[in-house]
């Protein structure tokens, strides 16, 4: 049986997944969803017709539900075609004004549990299948004030890199996508720490466009997907000007 796993599926990008992928007719049969709010998974596979979908209600910075989720691999052993790597949360502020527990929750979810869940799902995947991985253009630059949510996605960048050149010879492709600031529920949950920089406002991305290039970007076979001519810059500049001068700017 064809399977997409996407994690992060009750909202953002990862919902949007879901509805691109089916757009695309690539021959699915079952669809996966995972996230914590299981009346917002419900909903969404009401709207879906012609794809069996199952609505897993994990949290994944939980131990005992990651072994629940191998559990239901073992027990299935699905073909899964596609895995999206959705789930991600990000807390603005400070190291130190940032509580502890927030701290850690970034690095559970945004790094531990995508390893975990791409370890996990490998197994399960055969040649022509693809992992979609969730970074940020955050991973181009450390960011004061924003420092363990873009440190967290520079862990899944070079993760997801070295892991497209390890699976080539399964032919299994690997994409890191990277976007810019994106309009969906993610700066509700950012905000509760912080306030977003002003700047960051004039270049709040189309969640649907971004997905649509990142697709897109996966069947070209690309190692990372930037969406926008603004992000491509940023891109361009993290990689030309010293970091300690861009820092003092993003200050
Ligand atoms: N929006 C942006 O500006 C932006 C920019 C660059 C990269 N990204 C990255 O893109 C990815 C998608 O973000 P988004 O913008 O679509 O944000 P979003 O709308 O807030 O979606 C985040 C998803 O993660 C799930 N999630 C959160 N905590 C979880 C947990 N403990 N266990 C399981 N699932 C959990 C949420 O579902 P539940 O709450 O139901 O669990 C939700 O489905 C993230 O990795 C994010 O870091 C976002």
């Amino acid at each position: 049986m064809k399977v997409a796993i996407i994690t992060g599926a009750s909202s953002g990008m990862g919902q949007e997944f879901l509805f691109q992928l089916l757009e695309e007719k690539s021959q699915l049969e079952e669809i996966w969803l995972i996230a914590r709010r299981t009346d917002r998974l419900m909903d969404i596979k009401k709207q879906v017709t012609g794809v069996k979908i199952k609505c897993i209600s994990l949290d994944l910075t939980k131990e005992e539900e990651l072994e629940t989720f191998q559990k239901q691999l073992r027990e299935e052993r699905p073909e899964v075609k596609y895995l999206v790597n959705a789930a991600g949360c990000g807390f603005i502020g400070e190291f130190r004004e940032v509580p502890y527990e927030k701290n850690q929750t970034m690095v559970r979810l945004n790094c531990e549990a995508l390893m975990a869940v791409t370890y996990c799902v490998l197994p399960y995947m055969q040649a022509g299948g693809g992992i979609y991985q969730f970074a940020s253009s955050a991973a181009f630059l450390p960011q004061p004030g924003f420092a363990i949510y873009a440190a967290t996605k520079s862990f899944v960048l070079s993760f997801s890199r070295a892991l497209n050149q390890e699976l080539k010879k399964k032919k299994i492709h690997v994409l890191a996508i990277c976007p810019g600031p994106v309009k969906t529920e993610f700066f509700d949950i950012a905000t509760t720490t912080g306030e977003i920089k002003f700047y960051k406002k004039l270049f709040m991305a189309d969640p649907k466009k971004v997905v649509r290039k990142a697709i897109k970007d996966g069947k070209r076979k690309k190692q990372v997907s930037v969406y926008s001519v603004s992000m491509k810059l940023f891109l361009l500049i993290s990689k030309c000007v010293p970091h300690a001068f861009l820092m003092k700017f993003v200050k």
